[in-house]
């Protein structure tokens, strides 16, 4: 009688960075011949694909974990290898085994990479169109005070372009014809070289001259100052079996104009764009490092409704940021009432140990008054927009 193959299992909290991680993760099992488990109840292998941006995402992970170890104690049978992988990784080993003591091995995050085949399982949209996400960077370089991800994912590293082109060339080949692009901050694909403060000084200068910037880097840069992000979505545009791209997710600071310019023009590229404000206070935006202004936001979403009026935006918001006073919030709240969002997730802060905001300023606006104002904002922008509102608290 044949061998049975062992068996795999991944369960994935988290954004799609995560998803897309999980396809890859996948691959590899299935390249060294295992075979995915319908459940997690009966696999040899269990993968658990964590997220940290907040606590409550960390204590999801955890009481997952607590009912598979219930599970298996109860009906006193061996549990799988259980594998711990995702941005809970960053607390280090000793301190994740003495925490999730069910965990016999960690993945690190970078070990996943960009190049192992994806098994993408969930890959037909709703229009019934063959869609892939494809990571293009991972890591962010862009330090908000309040977020873990540069420390959970590392800095910032850009796939190659060659990479990226070589899977969407086969994915063509297999029928798909649309594609998500993802990164934490897919405008700065290209250019983590040029690190962070010296972009966003070239960012706010109008007089900088590019031809300044030292040899090794123009590259970047060139021809004709085009964003390598740009220069991408044109490259990828140019299959003529690619019809719609998306991408995810994109900070406002350094949202070029030759990027507002190229959706106008490039109708490949989806009318929905994800441009998270955070908050709508200068003084709020200024203590998180967005590095933009309310009013730099608003010329933004203007130059993008300017070029195309059927662009719509979406939306992420934080309430109750350290010392948020009420005056602060209002000015998130007119700003909700200013732009026409189709769609806002709304958090709730949540310190996370080791990040700026955390070290530097207490967590002193109480959960009601989080949750109140939670429940304002959701109320504008969600309320008649979707059929179903997001629910991220
Ligand atoms: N790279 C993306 C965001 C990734 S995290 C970007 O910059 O837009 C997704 C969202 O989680 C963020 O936009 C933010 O609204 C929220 N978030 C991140 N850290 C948080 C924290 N400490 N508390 C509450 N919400 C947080
Ligand atoms: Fe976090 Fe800011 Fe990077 Fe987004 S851009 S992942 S919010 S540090
Ligand atoms: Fe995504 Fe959560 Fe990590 S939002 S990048 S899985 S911390």
């Amino acid at each position: 009688m044949a061998r049975q193959a062992k068996t795999y299992f991944i369960h994935t909290f988290g954004c799609q960075s995560n998803k897309s991680d999980s396809e890859r993760i996948a691959g590899d099992y299935e390249a060294r011949g295992y075979a995915e488990a319908k459940d997690w109840r009966v696999c040899d292998e269990l993968v658990v694909n964590t997220c940290a941006i907040r606590q409550s995402a960390e204590d999801r992970a955890k009481g997952f974990l607590h009912n598979v170890v219930t599970f298996f104690d109860e009906q006193n049978i061996p549990r799988p290898k259980i594998i711990l992988t995702g941005c809970m990784t960053h607390h280090g080993h000793g301190k994740i085994y003495e925490m999730l003591p069910a965990v016999d091995e960690i993945l690190p995050i970078n070990e996943v990479g960009f190049n192992q085949a994806a098994v993408r399982k969930d890959s037909i949209t709703r229009g019934g169109k063959k869609h892939a996400w494809i990571p293009i960077s991972a890591g962010c370089n862009s330090f908000c005070t309040y977020c873990i991800v540069p420390y959970s994912r590392g800095r910032e590293q850009s796939r190659s372009l060659e990479s990226i082109l070589t899977e969407v060339e086969r994915l063509v080949g297999e029928g798909y014809q649309e594609i998500t692009l993802l990164g934490q901050n897919v405008n700065s694909w290209g250019l983590e070289k040029l690190g962070i403060g010296f972009r966003k000084l070239m960012m706010e200068r109008e007089d900088f001259n590019r031809e300044d910037l030292p040899d090794n880097q123009t590259q970047y840069l060139q021809p004709n100052g085009t964003p390598p992000f740009v220069k991408l979505l044109q490259a990828l545009s140019s299959f003529p079996q690619i019809e719609k791209i998306r991408f995810l997710t994109s900070n406002p600071w350094d949202f070029h104009d030759e990027l507002v310019e190229e959706i106008g023009r490039n109708k490949k590229i989806d009318r929905f764009i994800h441009l998270p404000v955070q908050s709508g206070s200068n003084s709020v935006l200024y203590r998180m490092n967005r590095g933009y202004t309310r009013e730099t936001y608003l010329d933004l979403v203007t130059k993008l409704k300017a070029v195309d009026p059927l662009i719509t935006i979406g939306t992420d918001i934080i309430v109750g940021f350290p010392d948020e006073t009420d005056e602060e919030f209002q000015a998130t709240v007119e700003l909700a009432k200013t732009v026409d969002w189709k769609v806002g997730f709304v958090a709730m802060y949540s310190p996370r140990p080791g990040t700026a905001s955390w070290r530097i300023y207490p967590d002193n606006i109480p959960h009601t008054i989080k949750k109140q104002r939670w429940e304002v904002l959701d109320q504008i922008i969600n309320k008649d927009n979707l059929q179903v509102r997001p629910k991220i608290v």
